[in-house]
């Protein structure tokens, strides 16, 4: 079920949206060598605190991992995909990557977005990785009109990302957003024939996330049961927005 918004709705995903890019923008540039990933977590809690609203991740249910997520953010280095866990022992060096992901509910609507930044100099290849990833988002954001369907999206992330020598993680896929951290449809990154292929209509909001691996797409979950890096040990990036259909075309709730 696809859960459409009100545009009184949308405003009240509009205010969520913008206090995760708030946190977001303060957390990248915190992100420099040195800091350990729960310094992040530390700030980010403070920052949402401060806003009056929930960190939406910190005490979340998921049935894949039998566990509630402990934390504010998912910080996920290098070969690590999405939903690394930040400690104390993870001290940011350079050339390292890091995907900050994070969520909030603010008068019951959640937003959720993610970023991936460089810690220092990286090299050339995995700039490329950042970029490819970055713009398959804002290509298939780009898709998010009354008219098309949800495989527009699938199919112009895969093509940019695939076309450019990456791979596409399988095993995770954004998803409707709302009331809820998670609702219908599940965004996948690639064409699954298998998978629902609705119309985008005036207010669905989809959350949509490319986790791209600049070795093989396979992943598997450590034995946290939350962390998910490549099989490989390539590096990993993510990146998220919180997208509205509207009469006007696309509306990234989660960027100014
Ligand atoms: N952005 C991710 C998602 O939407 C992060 C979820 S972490 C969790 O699925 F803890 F909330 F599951
Ligand atoms: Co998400």
């Amino acid at each position: 079920m696809i859960i459409r918004k009100s545009p009184a709705e949308l405003q009240k995903m509009r205010r969520s949206g913008l206090l995760v890019y708030q946190v977001l923008k303060n957390l990248g540039e915190m992100a420099t060598e040195g800091v350990t990933t729960m310094d992040l977590e530390n700030a980010a809690i403070k920052m949402i605190a401060d806003a009056g609203a929930r960190p939406a991740f910190k005490g979340y249910f998921s049935a894949a991992s039998g566990t509630r997520y402990p934390y504010a953010l998912c910080t996920s280095v290098n070969d690590q995909i999405v939903h690394g866990m930040p400690s104390t022992r993870i001290q940011l060096k350079k050339g390292d990557v890091i995907s900050i992901d994070t969520g909030v509910q603010l008068e019951g609507y959640y937003g959720d977005s993610a970023i991936t930044v460089g810690i220092g100099e990286i090299n050339n290849s995995l700039r490329k990785l950042l970029q490819v990833t970055q713009d398959s988002l804002e290509m298939a954001i780009d898709k998010v009109r009354e008219g098309n369907r949800l495989f527009d999206i699938c199919s112009t992330v895969q093509k940019h990302v695939e076309s450019n020598g990456f791979s596409i993680v399988r095993e995770f896929v954004g998803h409707g957003i709302g009331t809820n951290l998670h609702e219908g449809p599940q965004v996948p990154n690639y064409v699954d024939r298998n998978n629902e292929n609705p119309r985008l209509k005036e207010g669905m909001v989809l959350a949509i996330e490319p986790m791209v691996n600049f070795g093989k797409a396979a992943s598997k979950v450590l034995s946290d049961k939350w962390t998910a890096v490549s099989q490989d040990g390539s590096i990993s990036a993510h990146f998220e927005h919180c997208v509205a259909v509207t009469k006007d075309g696309p509306w990234v709730l989660t960027r100014p």
